[in-house]
């Protein structure tokens, strides 16, 4: 019912935050994408743990952070999404929003969203019918905010009223109302401005891969998935309907897209083949270039060391799918991660792989690319090569996806 939707799951501090985990529950049981901000009173009653576990994501809840600035800004956060809920709203919450504060992360993200928000109010029947409460969600809903409950009820401080944050099921209703009508949140259909590749499907890889040696030892690389996973996320807050097929990375599971976890070469080339068809496939993988031949069944003794090791060449996914005939997506992408003669060496790539675009970055050590928060490009085309400046992967991944929505006339 809501494959491929994102809602932004805003909880504030109310005994009524306990339904909101079944919220989360259900909402992913249908295909939702969550992620969660959760107030500093929120935290009183429900915890980030529960929250992280039933999302599969972080759990937001600091303005002030230096790593979700750098992972996830404030702002974006607040745009990423089709939908903001705010369940449960408290009357503190409704207050904020009315008079415009941003003091924290959840008042911020709610001043700073271009998108729908759904309220579900949920406080003591006294507060519920303050005058300064029902003047806060007039206010509210005259500027567009959408609401669900209150119900009437037994409510938790033994007194008896309206107050009570509606059910589940209720504001699982109210959802699918709020994202049939918002334009934004629409998709499937063409491209729209704010998600310019909707109606396209994406396949990017991402990671190191690991190749055996026995149960316990294996070759790999230092490659980290930040920029796979990067790409990966911003194909899909594009509209992209977006796989990812992820080597081994301690990296979380990006919102909004499905992950296929993989180990091998092998093993990546076989989840890519089962995911197309696809227009765009963007292989941003650390692949290992070899394996072990022999791979030991046991753990190999100590004093029992091969002389050697041999090694045979995996397959070229890349290459594989630039050569996947009637599937060859319309626009294939790699990486050359290179030490020296980066833009040569990518260019001959470009050529023996038969692909559309090679990114080529610099991963010397040096360079601080393997692992760190920056990258610099050189965009390989048949028709020449574009230097970008240093940027995160962040930003890397934003400007690849403008030219992809370019060439692809969107
Ligand atoms: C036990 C307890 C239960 C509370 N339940 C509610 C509630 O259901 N609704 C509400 O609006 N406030 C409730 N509050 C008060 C809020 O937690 C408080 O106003 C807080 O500042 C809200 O912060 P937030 O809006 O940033 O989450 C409760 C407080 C306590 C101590």
């Amino acid at each position: 019912m809501f494959t491929g939707k994102r809602v932004l799951l805003i909880v504030s501090g109310g005994i009524a935050a306990y339904k909101s985990l079944d919220l989360v529950r259900r909402l992913r049981e249908r295909g939702a994408a969550v992620r969660c901000i959760l107030t500093k009173a929120g935290a009183e009653f429900v915890t980030p743990l529960s929250l992280s576990a039933l999302t599969e994501d972080k759990v937001y809840g600091e303005l002030f952070s230096l790593t979700d600035e750098a992972e996830m800004g404030h702002i974006q956060l607040s745009r990423d999404a089709d939908l903001l809920v705010v369940a449960p709203a408290s009357a503190d919450l409704l207050a904020k929003m009315a008079q415009g504060r941003a003091d924290d992360l959840a008042s911020t993200a709610l001043l700073a969203t271009d998108k729908a928000v759904l309220a579900a109010p949920a406080m003591n029947v006294r507060m519920w019918e303050h005058p300064a409460t029902q003047a806060n969600l007039a206010l509210l809903k005259e500027r567009g905010v959408l609401t669900v409950g209150p119900n009437e009820g037994d409510m938790a401080c033994g007194e008896y009223g309206f107050g009570r944050m509606a059910e589940p099921m209720e504001i699982l209703a109210a959802i699918e109302e709020a994202l049939a009508a918002s334009p934004a949140a629409a998709s499937g259909g063409g491209p729209s401005l704010n998600r310019p590749l909707a109606g396209l499907r994406a396949l990017v890889t991402s990671g190191p891969t690991h190749e055996p040696i026995d149960p316990v030892r294996y070759i790999a690389n230092r490659s980290s998935g930040r920029q796979g996973h990067a790409i990966a996320a911003a194909l899909a807050r594009q509209g992209a309907e977006t796989t990812l097929v992820s080597g081994p990375s301690q990296l979380p599971d990006p919102a909004g897209l499905k992950t296929l976890h993989v180990e091998t070469a092998e093993e990546m080339l076989a989840a890519c083949q089962t995911s197309l068809p696809v227009e765009i496939a963007v292989c941003a993988a650390a692949v290992a270039d070899w394996r072990s031949v022999a791979r030991a069944q046991q753990k190999m003794k100590k004093n029992g060391a091969p002389a050697s090791l041999e090694l045979t060449a995996n397959p070229d996914i890349l290459a594989e799918l630039s050569k996947a005939g009637d599937l060859r997506p319309s626009l294939v992408i790699g990486f050359a991660a290179e030490t020296e003669n980066v833009v040569a060496q990518a260019q001959e790539k470009l050529a023996r792989k038969g692909c559309d675009w090679i990114l080529a970055n610099d991963v010397a050590p040096a360079s601080g690319t393997f692992g760190g928060e920056n990258n610099q490009i050189n965009l390989i085309r048949a028709e020449g090569v574009e230097p970008w400046p240093q940027m995160t992967k962040l930003a890397v991944a934003e400007r690849l996806c403008r030219e992809i929505a370019a060439t692809l006339g969107r």
